[in-house]
């Protein structure tokens, strides 16, 4: 069976953006793929956190992706800080990458416009870093974003580069598998497209029906429908976007109609969505509660995780250690 890696960001709270774009997929891939998914602790240390962050963030996570249902009998799902052959593998390939291809990278740059302050090493090395954690279990799939194509590149290199340099055939060379294509895009409620932490337009999975009826009502609107059967301007058919993933057909079909004959009340229409919204949360919202509240059964899954990806993390670094010359 093929390997699928990926790692997770710890950057707070699930959305519904998320939920219907990487965790979908994920949900899917761990019944057709033996999948590794792991928290990328060490890759959030380029930016500095709080020493009582760390360890909060991983919870968080790991809480938000059970409560969704990734199931770790099905998926391993680890703590990358767990699995320390990665940094052996980290280092390793550090020596094959060049300062130059290193400083080109836009992601790199991106984030040194960021952080003027802090353009640190692991800054530079981040797609080392990515590349060992793809490599380490010998992954051929990794879904991930648009925004981290470049990375994948870069992982495709170091691995054919190690491949070349040692005259092996060892590392498959890893494919993207875009999440992009096969999602359902989630707008924002701001009219201004994707559902995103950074555009603080996010309704969370954590939402409760208070918030989420207050989001939705200040979601931006037009002044309605003047011709029948119109095509809908973005700012709605973001609203019906939203209703087609979380209504019942019925009801979209009702608010469809009321467009059509432009008999439409957005007032209505935000009230029912709103209400979906929550319906739709609320079992995902009480498991996320459930499972941050049980440290015991979050540091059993995140200990079994680790122990089988080191597993498969053990035999890849032995068999590198070879191949490099550590008899
Ligand atoms: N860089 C990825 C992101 O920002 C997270 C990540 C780290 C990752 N290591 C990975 C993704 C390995 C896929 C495979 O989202």
């Amino acid at each position: 069976m093929e390997t699928v890696v990926s790692g997770i960001r710890p950057t707070g709270n699930l959305h519904l953006g998320n939920y219907f774009g990487a965790v979908k997929s994920f949900l899917q891939m761990q019944n057709e793929y033996k999948c590794l998914f792991f928290i990328a602790d060490w890759h959030s240390l380029t930016t500095r956190p709080k020493p009582e962050n760390i360890v909060n963030s991983a919870h968080t996570i790991l809480s938000e992706y059970l409560a969704c249902g990734i199931d770790p009998e099905k998926a391993t799902i680890y703590i990358q800080s767990d699995v320390k052959e990665v940094l052996e593998l980290y280092l390793f390939l550090n020596m094959n990458a060049y300062l130059g291809e290193m400083e080109r990278c836009t992601t790199f740059k991106e984030k040194a416009r960021k952080q003027p302050n802090n353009v640190n090493a692991g800054l530079l090395t981040y797609p080392t870093l990515m590349a060992a954690d793809i490599l380490i279990h010998k992954a051929v799939k990794v879904p991930v974003g648009k925004d981290q194509e470049q990375n994948m590149e870069m992982a495709r290199k170091f691995a054919n580069r190690f491949n070349t340099i040692y005259g092996v055939d060892f590392f498959p060379i890893p494919q993207s598998f875009s999440l992009s294509d096969k999602a359902v895009k989630i707008p924002g409620l701001d009219g201004s497209g994707k559902m995103g932490k950074s555009e603080g337009n996010c309704i969370y999975l954590m939402d409760d029906a208070e918030t989420i009826r207050k989001k939705v009502m200040k979601a931006v609107t037009d002044s309605g429908p003047t011709t029948p059967n119109s095509e809908k301007p973005e700012v709605i058919q973001n609203l019906f976007t939203l209703m087609e993933v979380v209504s019942s057909k019925e009801t979209y079909n009702y608010f469809d109609e009321k467009w059509n004959d432009c008999s439409i009340r957005y007032g209505d229409l935000k009230k029912q969505l709103a209400s979906d919204i929550a319906a739709f949360n609320q079992p995902i919202r009480e498991r996320i509660l459930q499972y941050a509240a049980d440290t015991d059964y979050l540091n059993k899954v995140a200990k079994e995780g680790a122990e089988k990806a080191r597993e498969s993390a053990q035999a890849t670094i032995k068999e590198v250690r070879k191949i490099i010359g550590f008899k």
